[in-house]
């Protein structure tokens, strides 16, 4: 069972970046914690970040080849935006869960609106590092209710 971890643009500065917002840890910390988790839970994870719209697409679009069965998704600013990003994560027929580390509602208007919401499962924010591993949670327990 593989489950696709896809952080999006500016992800990588995650530690540098905006602490009141995105707390102290960095990208690899956050993928630890994922690996960690993913051990108990019994899934693979693969996580991906690219700052390249056109290589996320791509990402994605090998999504359907490789045997992944759910994605995980922090998309960062592209979520309020990315039609492109949208389109290749809705060609999937697998689950999709989006993440934020923020509560994207209690900040400004733009983050308010997720292109992605119509075609995601479910959306988790505002929980820190925590919001990725209830992601990956959400992700695994699709996975099982798929296969009943
Ligand atoms: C974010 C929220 C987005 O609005 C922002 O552009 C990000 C990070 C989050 O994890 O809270 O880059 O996705």
């Amino acid at each position: 069972m593989t489950i696709l971890i896809l952080h999006g643009v500016n992800l990588n500065m995650f530690g540098k970046r905006d602490p009141k917002h995105y707390g102290t840890e960095t990208l690899n910390d956050i993928d630890h914690q994922l690996n960690q988790l993913a051990l108990e839970l019994g899934v693979e994870v693969e996580s991906f970040q690219t700052n390249h719209e056109g290589q996320m697409c791509e990402r994605i679009h090998a999504a359907h080849t490789d045997a992944t069965q759910a994605i995980v998704i922090n998309a960062g600013a592209w979520t309020h935006y990315s039609y492109a990003i949208r389109d290749a994560l809705a060609i999937l027929t697998i689950p999709i869960i989006e993440v934020h580390m923020s509560n994207v509602h209690a900040r400004e208007e733009f983050r308010h609106h997720s292109v992605f919401s119509p075609i995601v499962k479910g959306q988790i924010c505002g929980f820190g590092v925590e919001s990725y591993l209830l992601g990956l949670r959400a992700a695994a327990s699709a996975i099982q209710i798929s296969k009943t």
